[in-house]
């Protein structure tokens, strides 16, 4: 059973997509089990640009099946919009399967996360307003509408029958324009129109994944967010409202945890993080804007700048710890040249003691003081000398470059199997055997 799961390590936007991209090449079937179009995966290959938020990561590859989960929440429109935009680049999808299970982003899911926000003063975490806890609370409180419900249009619209008036209640009483008030027909005139397209993808892709582990086909699941945004385990409230480490892949996919054989952690060589919540080795200089305009560090769903600091040891050994790292993907290790030391966090201090993990407590972790290793930063060696790198292996980079690699190996106990050094899917260190 080769299956091989992707995850964030940090608070999502570590290089996920590239990461995908690349390992998708030797996969048959690319899946997404969690979080919805709140995540932006970025893709460049051979100069193109591609940034997905709902499709699985290996539509640039011809010839995949990508296959979107039960753990994912699925704006219909977004998704259409996106398979249409691909076809028009001349990236048709060969092979797309949509979890009957799937619940769908409805209107008034987007409407409530933004009233949400406004009312939730200092515990708004800075949603992506894409709807996505909302449509999760429904699904917990079990009125959700799922993929599988287009299938049986007089059902959808029994089901509207109840849930939109509830929806109107709870919209006028938080107070709102008239305009985003939903009304049964116009949100059943939007899931004819889907069903209309989307019926041929939908079906039990539980059945598919487990049909396709059984015959032995490579199985990519790729994680959306990160693990410090898990609901569960993450920066809760700042969060995001899915599980976002490894064992998410086996509940958002339906897939037994002795299907796992690899588990790949994405670390970014700094950290970012877009939205509220205390991020202990943030820089707010020189080298906090380094990283930002260098990294190009700007929200992928929605443009806003992210905030930028050293790397974490700390988040990433509790990854560890929760996922199971079999190895690691180092990405934007390009990003820190020209900065004359670098600087990792192995512990935090706070109230006299000695923390190696991110505790629970928003107001602890906000006075977590980091215990940095400052190692010889390195002078830029030109693109040239990265794409040699991605050639001949690391021994054509600078050595200050490679002892971070080095420490940050030591330090976890994970080896490291692929650098990135630029965005491109071939400016990519394989160090795997
Ligand atoms: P994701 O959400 O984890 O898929 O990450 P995003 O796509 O939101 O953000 C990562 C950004 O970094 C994208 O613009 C990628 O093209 C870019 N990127 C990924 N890996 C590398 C790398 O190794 N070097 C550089 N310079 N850019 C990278
Ligand atoms: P990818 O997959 C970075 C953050 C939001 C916000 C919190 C909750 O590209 O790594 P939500 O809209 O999920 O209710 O927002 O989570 N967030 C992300 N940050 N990358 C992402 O995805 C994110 N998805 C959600 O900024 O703080
Ligand atoms: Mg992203």
């Amino acid at each position: 059973m080769p299956a091989t799961v992707v995850i964030g390590t940090q608070w999502g936007d570590e290089g996920k997509g590239k990461v995908v991209d690349f390992y998708a090449a030797d996969s048959e079937m690319i899946i997404r089990f969690n979080g919805g179009n709140n995540a932006g995966h970025t893709i460049v290959v051979g100069g193109e640009t591609v940034k997905l938020h709902l499709l699985p990561s290996g539509v640039m590859h011809k010839g995949k099946h990508v296959v979107i989960g039960n753990g994912v929440v699925v704006d219909p429109d977004v998704l259409l919009q996106e398979m249409d935009e691909l076809a028009a680049r001349g990236h048709a999808i060969s092979h797309l399967s949509l979890s009957d299970r799937a619940h769908l982003i409805m209107p008034y899911h987007r409407t409530l996360d933004g009233i949400e926000e406004r009312l939730k003063g200092n515990l708004a975490a800075g949603t992506t307003r894409r709807g996505i806890g909302p449509c999760y609370q429904d699904k917990a409180a079990r009125f959700g509408l799922r993929a599988g419900d287009l299938l049986d249009l007089e059902e959808t619209r029994r089901k509207l029958g109840i849930i939109v008036p509830m929806k109107q209640q709870v919209i006028d009483a938080l107070g709102i324009e008239d305009d985003a008030r939903p009304e049964i027909d116009d949100v059943y005139a939007r899931c004819e129109a889907w069903a209309g397209r989307l019926e041929p993808h939908i079906e039990d892709t539980a059945v598919l994944i487990n049909d396709a582990l059984e015959r032995g086909a490579q199985v990519l699941f790729e994680g959306a967010q990160g693990v410090h945004l898990d609901i569960d385990h993450g920066i809760y409230p700042f969060g995001t409202s899915s599980n976002t480490i490894t064992g998410s892949a086996c509940t958002g996919a339906g897939v037994p945890p002795t299907a796992i054989e690899e588990v790949v952690g994405v670390v970014k060589a700094y950290v970012s993080r877009v939205g509220a919540g205390p991020v202990p080795t943030e820089q707010k200089g020189d080298v906090g804007v380094h990283l930002r305009e260098v990294g190009k560090e700007y929200g992928t769903t929605t443009g806003r700048p992210r905030r930028c600091g050293w790397l974490d040891l700390c988040l990433v050994r509790y990854s560890h710890m929760l996922c199971g790292l079999t190895s690691i993907a180092l990405t934007k290790l390009d990003i820190l040249s020209g900065l004359p030391k670098v600087r990792l966090c192995v512990a935090y201090k706070a109230r006299g003691q000695t923390l190696k993990h991110p505790p629970a407590d928003m107001r602890l972790f906000a006075e977590c003081e980091p215990q940095y290793v400052e190692l010889d930063g390195w002078a830029d060696p030109g693109r040239d000398q990265w794409s040699r790198a991605a050639k001949e292996g690391m021994a054509a980079l600078p050595k200050a470059a490679r002892d971070y690699v080095s420490l940050i190996e030591e330090e976890l106990e994970v080896p490291v199997t692929i650098v990135g050094v630029g965005p491109g899917r071939e400016e990519t260190v394989d160090l795997r055997g």
